[in-house]
């Protein structure tokens, strides 16, 4: 059956969100406060770089199914209405900053009685600590037949069309799993995602507080896999060894799986830093901050790993000042132009702040990381001219374009063939034998000697075992 669906909020989640529900045949209309915004997406341009996503904007645009406006009076009459507001880090601390979506169902509460008496759906997607979704239900319940649900999005930059349409597992918050109300509220959303359903994808009711957990509890659980990967590359470092080793023999148990156990210069974006510290600040409004203690930890070591990056350029370079460093990649990762919380924007500005002269280059996220280095760093889009003159090159974010880059023409570009590979994608051997000097984070090319007593044939195997790493294997195409 054909549901009108209103998206509010056309972020990333939100804009996304209502192309796919086109796809999946429903009338759908996005909204959002940002007018410039709204005539992108209208004139079928993404706002974002997003692989598929334009195609899907496009089409439901043409099928006449998918609208965009400012206006809220223009989606009174939808049947199911879809929050997809961001929830970002409050500017004074760790806590979520939840006004944009809390504007957003006042102004919703505000129209929604023109459909007084019929069913109306309200469908929370934003990542929000436990309690909102009731919070929020309260303001809405004196609004004859509206219900609101709780249904995390889990989908992935870069992956994002795919994500929304396949889901590994649609997640229903509801006020009372037992009540009869809750049933309705079900079948609804239900319909909307029949034809996902369709395909025996699992389908978990639960409370509200639940599946508010769901969402912050998958993504502190993998920002805790990246740092554990992480923490122990420091001891790689400290001992010799190489962590790329370790995560791909810890990887084969299925207990532990080998994806998100790439070591390297960490986690960045707009979900997984911003959620572990608001996670933790909702931890500490229950009284149970020593629950989430270690996520502090988590957060410490993705920084520490930074500012390794930092640390090693000098060991290579001696003092950075006036140095010539080009740093690869501005994207927080690959096939994104998101440079909220980019480990590699914040290495670059740490290089800056050494006193090198940075170059950044990245195919899709240098108009974005000019709004956040301004003049201060040279953006140049075109990696060989990037490449040109560098005494130091640093790999930070692992387009494919950088993973494939030739050391041999490489080499004839740069100043110096010295390499940071601060994404473990390169081969180091490979790239020696090519003349450079590559470093590697966690890896034991890191580290000139073990600071522990390691037998001397451990030593001599550990290097010549470096030969035989296929960095395709050992780092798994993102996932
Ligand atoms: C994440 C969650 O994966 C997604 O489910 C949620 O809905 C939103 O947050 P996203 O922010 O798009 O998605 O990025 P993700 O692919 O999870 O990567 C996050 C960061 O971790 C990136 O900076 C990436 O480079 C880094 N990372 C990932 C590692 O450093 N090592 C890994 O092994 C995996």
């Amino acid at each position: 059956m054909t549901l009108t669906l209103s998206v509010i909020g056309t972020g990333y989640l939100g804009a996304v969100h209502a192309a796919s529900m086109t796809e999946l045949g429903h009338d759908v209309i996005g909204l959002d406060v940002d007018a410039a915004r709204i005539a992108a997406l209208q004139e079928g341009r993404a706002p974002f770089h997003e692989p598929g996503f334009e195609e899907v904007l496009q089409r439901g645009l043409e099928s006449g199914r998918l609208r965009f406006t400012t206006d809220y009076a223009e989606i009174a009459r939808a049947d199911v209405h879809f929050l997809g507001l961001g929830t970002p880090q409050r500017a004074d601390g760790f806590g979520a900053d939840l006004s944009h979506l809390e504007a957003a169902v006042d102004a919703l509460a505000e129209v929604l009685p023109a459909r007084a008496g019929a069913r109306t759906l309200v469908v929370g997607k934003s990542t929000v600590p436990a309690g909102t979704a009731r919070r929020l239900a309260a303001r809405l319940e004196a609004i004859e037949g509206m219900q609101l649900m709780w249904n995390p999005e889990f989908l992935r930059e870069g992956f994002a069309v795919r994500d929304t349409l396949s889901p590994d597992r649609l997640v229903y918050g509801v006020h009372d799993p037992v009540a009869p109300d809750a049933e309705q509220a079900v079948a609804m959303l239900d319909e909307v995602y029949a034809r996902i359903l369709e395909r025996e994808t699992p389908r978990l009711v639960m409370g509200y507080e639940a599946a508010e957990l769901v969402k912050v509890s998958a993504n502190a659980f993998l920002a805790t896999k990246i740092s554990f990967i992480n923490a122990v590359s420091e001891m790689c470092e400290a001992t010799g060894a190489d962590v790329t080793d370790v995560a791909r023999a810890i990887g084969m148990d299925d207990r532990i799986g080998s994806k998100f156990l790439r070591a390297g210069v960490g986690f960045g974006g707009g979900c997984l830093p911003k959620d572990i510290r608001a996670f933790m600040a909702s931890a500490e409004e229950h009284g149970v901050a020593e629950s989430l203690g270690f996520l502090r930890e988590v957060d410490a070591v993705n920084g520490r790993r930074r500012a390794r990056v930092v640390d090693l350029a000098s060991e290579m370079l001696g003092d950075l000042d006036g140095r010539r460093i080009t740093v690869l990649g501005a994207a927080f990762k690959p096939d994104s132009d998101d440079v909220r919380d980019s480990p590699a924007l914040d290495v670059a500005g740490r290089l800056l702040a050494a006193g090198a002269q940075v170059t950044v280059t990245d195919p899709a996220a240098l108009e974005n990381a000019r709004g956040r280095l301004g003049d201060l760093v040279e953006l140049e889009q075109d990696t060989a001219v990037a490449l040109r003159g560098a005494e130091l090159t640093v790999l930070l974010t692992e387009w494919s374009e950088y993973r494939e880059l030739d050391p041999t023409s490489a080499s004839s570009l740069v100043a110096e063939p010295r390499m940071i590979d601060g994404r473990n994608v390169l081969e180091p051997q490979q790239w020696r034998e090519a003349g450079w000097e590559i470093r590697s984070l966690g890896r034991a090319n890191t580290v000139p000697a073990p600071r522990v007593a390691v037998p001397d044939a451990a030593a001599v195997s550990a290097e010549a075992d470096l030969a035989d790493v296929d960095p395709a294997v050992v780092q798994p195409a993102l996932v």
